[in-house]
């Protein structure tokens, strides 16, 4: 699909997007591109970094490759030098890594639990804590400050409570509150806006293939207030308008890319018979209250 966003919204701009060979972090990071970005993606595969930053050239977008695991303070901090010796600033963090898989508690063990909150979690403060000196830009001899971006990719998942994703729930309420934290303290020191992204069942993505098996695709639309699965060109777009100037005045939030879908119940009441149901109720009501209404009671 054609972006709605003029193709030059990211002109000059320098983006490192963790995750970003594959699934929605590919996505985000081909769409920055194109519009205008030079892209730095981190990933712990090298033939999936290498096979993505071929594709990304392809389209005659400035990118390199760059292995590392977050989970690594030392990757970190090497990743970002080499995107900075490489194309001289950044402007931009995108934390997109992630681990996923479905366990019960009663499978999970404790290092299962800490394995996600490492990536998730602690993966996405080490690379914002290591990013913070290349993100912060003038300073107090050059006020006033004007600083980066960070998106955090997060979830819904904690917003109730999911099946199977304990791990995942906490890791992501987690990035959340680091979300706001960051957008409070560094958006008044340095000028800097921190927002995430929620994304809701993506198609296409390595995260909708491990937790919706193919055969539970079909019966996940019956709830789905849009009835469809998003695509990833959904979270590249929200992505484009947090990190744009059209987001200047956004900070703090992540937002919710869904379609709704973390607001769904199932109907307990037919639509046809709620209309004759609760009118029933409310005889019923006055009945019992000698005829008077109960606001008079
Ligand atoms: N069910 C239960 N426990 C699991 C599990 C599963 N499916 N997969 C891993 N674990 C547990 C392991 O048993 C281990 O705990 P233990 O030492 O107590 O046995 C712990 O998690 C670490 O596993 P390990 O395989 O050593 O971790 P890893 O660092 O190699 O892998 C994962 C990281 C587990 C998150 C891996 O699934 C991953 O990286 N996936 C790719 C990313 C992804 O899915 N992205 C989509 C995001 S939506």
């Amino acid at each position: 699909m054609e972006s709605p966003f003029k193709h030059d919204i990211l002109k000059g701009k320098v983006a490192l997007i963790t995750g970003g060979g594959s699934g929605i972090g590919f996505e985000i990071s081909t769409q920055f591109g194109r519009h205008g970005a030079a892209v730095a993606i981190m990933g712990r595969r090298r033939q999936v970094l290498d096979a993505a930053v071929a594709a990304l050239r392809e389209e005659g977008i400035r990118a390199i490759g760059l292995e590392g695991d977050v989970r690594k303070q030392e990757d970190a901090s090497r990743v970002l030098e080499a995107t900075i010796s490489h194309f001289g600033k950044l402007d931009i963090l995108v934390n997109g890594a992630a681990g996923n898989f479905l366990a019960s508690p009663e499978d999970l063990s404790p290092n299962g639990f800490r394995t996600v909150m490492d990536i998730d979690s602690v993966g996405t403060y080490t690379m914002c804590h290591e990013a913070l000196k290349y993100l912060k830009k003038g300073g107090p001899g050059k006020c006033p400050y004007k600083g980066g971006l960070i998106l955090n990719i997060s979830a819904t998942l904690h917003y109730t409570a999911s099946w199977y994703q304990i791990h995942v729930a906490s890791a992501k309420a987690a990035v959340d509150s680091i979300t706001r934290s960051l957008a409070l303290e560094w958006g008044t020191d340095y000028d800097i806006r921190v927002n995430g992204i929620a994304p809701g069942p993506i198609e296409g993505t390595p995260g909708m293939r491990k937790l919706v098996p193919d055969e539970m695709t079909s019966r996940t639309r019956e709830y789905m207030p849009l009835y469809k699965l998003g695509e990833k060109w959904d979270i590249a777009m929200a992505a484009l308008y947090l990190t744009s100037d059209a987001g200047k005045y956004v900070n703090g939030t992540t937002m919710v890319v869904d379609g709704g879908l973390w607001l769904s119940r199932p109907r307990h009441i037919p639509k046809e018979e709620v209309q004759k149901l609760s009118r029933v109720v409310e005889k019923k009501l006055k009945t019992s209250n000698n005829g008077l209404p109960s606001s008079k009671l």
